[in-house]
């Protein structure tokens, strides 16, 4: 259970994460919000609630109808193009900045605002992106050449534009380089993220609802290897219960006030 031992949490804190050596941040689209990109499960706002994620974010979905869901996500693309990192990213990137190599950020969005913080700072952040990247894009199927040692495989980038695109070779389907809804994680991702959940002194859990796995385990698991757990978020999560504090508020508010300028 949370442990309410702290009178002063933002002077308690700071002074924890001016001694860590290993910080993770552990992200959701609430991370993003401020940026202008909705989250996926707030009330009225959230993607969720407008959309059927099984329709669109889906395997089964995209095959049923490849136009719906590839347009949807053009439009999630150009709003993440529009979109612009916030104080919270900027403060993150910052410290990792100041401090090389202490702080990994594993996000579940597949926006880039961590990222471009990350460019603009001066990088020091290791950024694992568990659901891939919607500014990607791969092969719904394997590539008939990749069998055929004498062909290279069919090049993404050659596909003939359409809605989605398609290969020239092959009539391949390009897809977002996303992971959907029972699809698995990258294993490389997956095992650095537990790694490094394993490893911090401090996690900070930002901006998420805690409903997905294995993403929301990452913060049991660090506090099960004994760092300290601290939620950042406007609502209660599924996950409250793995922090030793929840901090209410929003990320670009509190990451500031937390990590300026340790
Ligand atoms: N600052 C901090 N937290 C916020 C803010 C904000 N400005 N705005 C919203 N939140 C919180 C909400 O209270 C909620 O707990 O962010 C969380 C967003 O939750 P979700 O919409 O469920 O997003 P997330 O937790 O990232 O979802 C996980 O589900 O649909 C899949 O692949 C998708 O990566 C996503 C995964």
């Amino acid at each position: 259970m949370r442990d309410r031992r702290y009178a002063h949490p933002f002077r308690d804190l700071r002074a924890k994460l001016r001694e860590a050596s290993s910080v993770c941040v552990l992200s959701g689209a609430g991370m993003s919000a401020e940026s202008g990109i909705p989250t996926f499960r707030d009330a009225q706002t959230g993607l969720w609630a407008n959309f059927d994620p099984m329709q669109l974010a889906s395997e089964a979905g995209f095959r049923a109808d490849p136009q719906r869901v590839w347009d949807w996500y053009q439009m999630r693309r150009d709003g993440v193009r529009q979109a612009a990192p916030h104080a919270g990213h900027v403060a993150l990137a910052r410290y990792a900045a100041r401090h090389p190599g202490r702080l990994t950020i594993l996000t579940q969005n597949v926006d880039d605002l961590h990222q471009r913080a990350a460019a603009q700072a001066g990088e020091g952040a290791r950024i694992v992106a568990l659901h891939g990247s919607i500014l990607s894009d791969r092969w719904l199927d394997a590539c008939p050449r990749d069998e055929d040692l004498m062909r290279r495989p069919c090049d993404p980038s050659r596909a003939e534009p359409g809605h989605p695109p398609r290969c020239p070779d092959c009539g391949n389907r390009l897809r977002p380089g996303v992971v959907w809804f029972g699809e698995s994680l990258d294993y490389r991702d997956l095992t650095a993220a537990e790694e490094a959940a394993s490893a911090c002194d401090v996690m900070l859990v930002v901006g998420t609802s805690g409903t997905v796995w294995p993403a929301a385990g990452l913060a049991a698991r660090a506090r099960h290897a004994g760092a300290h757990v601290v939620i950042l978020n406007t609502q209660a999560s599924e996950i409250d219960d793995e922090a030793h504090i929840v901090l209410t508020g929003s990320a670009a508010t509190l990451l500031p006030r937390l990590l300026d300028p340790l």
